[in-house]
């Protein structure tokens, strides 16, 4: 069936979402019921509270994305789902929801790394060109994705420490400001100015691994330094210097990956790719290349399952279906 339905399930952090996707590239719904404000009180993101409110949202939100695709259950070809990574308590949900309903309705059950769903999130907008590189950034990943076909991804580069997303947020608490920090720095970034100069992790010649982690450190002891003195400060400027230091290294290394391997795209996915000041130095530093720049809406770059439909897609074509043994896996690898 080449138009197929797909009934797509994603519980791996604080989003309860389920979407219906039809031919692997229209989105018919797409539900997110996120969780973000209970999780906001306590600076980040509580297991076991993610759990239980996907066990109270998961039943409404599948409803909803039947309701708003106007499709019945009868009319699913198939049920996909992420299962893995992420928080093992909160993929359970998720999973057994997929598994369920499977069964149930005697039809196939496809399992999707969270990863993949951020990369397809793009051919929801607009078709794959192989080969591409995937710059995947996200709160809980960092990594450079080669691929030269449908559902073949090869890891070119990773972090070694921190995500990227996952530095935002930590500074972010550092400065006392909400959760996630993501947003909050990236908006007061636009009004302050690279005046700190913060060590920017190049690592190893050639290597397209990423390092976060000392970047963070810095930006805290400059911090603690300048509270001790007592000197006054701008946080926007914290915020900018740590920002550009990201941006520097994420872009450079993207850029030269993208060279290196010849590649025909190069899609910026995860919840990071929301970040103005990276799509900006992206989209400068692309602008004169014959290398086609996919970023996603923001509405596809954070958590959803969309994304998931999309990447279950080419596994329904291929036929790689997952039995009633599928289990959640919070260290799946791509
Ligand atoms: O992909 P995502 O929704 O969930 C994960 O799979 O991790 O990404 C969430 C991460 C958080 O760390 C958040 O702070 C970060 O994405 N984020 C941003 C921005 N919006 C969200 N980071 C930088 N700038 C943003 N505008
Ligand atoms: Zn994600």
């Amino acid at each position: 069936k080449t138009n197929e339905m797909i009934l797509a399930i994603e519980t791996s952090c604080d989003e309860t979402a389920a979407a219906v996707i039809k031919g692997g590239t229209e989105i018919l719904s797409n539900v997110v019921a996120t969780q973000m404000e209970i999780h906001e009180q306590f600076g980040g993101v509580v297991p076991e509270i993610a759990s239980r409110h996907h066990i109270e949202q998961i039943t409404l939100v599948i409803e909803q994305a039947l309701n708003e695709a106007d499709v019945s259950m009868d009319e699913v070809d198939a049920f996909a789902v992420t299962e893995g990574p992420g928080l093992v308590g909160a993929l359970l949900i998720g999973v057994n929801a997929a598994k369920t309903l499977a069964f149930a309705h005697n039809k196939p059950l496809i399992g999707v790394h969270h990863i993949a769903g951020h990369i397809y999130a793009n051919r929801l907008e607009k078709e794959f060109q192989f080969p591409l590189l995937s710059l995947v950034v996200s709160g809980g990943h960092t990594e450079l994705i080669y691929m030269k076909e449908h559902g073949h991804y090869e890891v070119i580069g990773e972090t070694r420490d921190d995500a990227a997303g996952e530095a935002y947020d930590k500074v972010a608490k550092a400065l006392k400001l909400p959760y996630p920090g993501g947003p909050v720095i990236d908006q007061l970034a636009q009004e302050g100015e690279d005046v700190y100069n913060f060590p920017r992790a190049w690592l190893e010649k050639d290597s397209y691994d990423f390092s976060f982690s000392g970047l963070k450190t810095s930006v805290i002891n400059k911090l603690n330094q300048l509270n001790q003195k007592g000197e006054s400060y701008r946080t926007e400027d914290l915020a900018a210097s740590f920002q550009n230091s990201v941006i520097d290294v994420l872009v450079q290394k993207t850029y030269q990956a993208a060279k290196d391997l010849e590649v025909k795209q190069l899609i910026v996915a995860g919840g990071v790719s929301a970040n103005k000041g990276l799509r900006e130095a992206i989209n400068q530093k692309f602008q004169d290349e014959d290398i086609e720049l996919m970023i996603p809406p923001l509405y596809l770059c954070t958590d959803n399952a969309a994304m998931i439909g999309a990447a279950a897609s080419i596994e329904y074509h291929n036929g790689q279906f997952k039995d009633s043994k599928l289990n959640a896996n919070p260290g799946l690898m791509l």
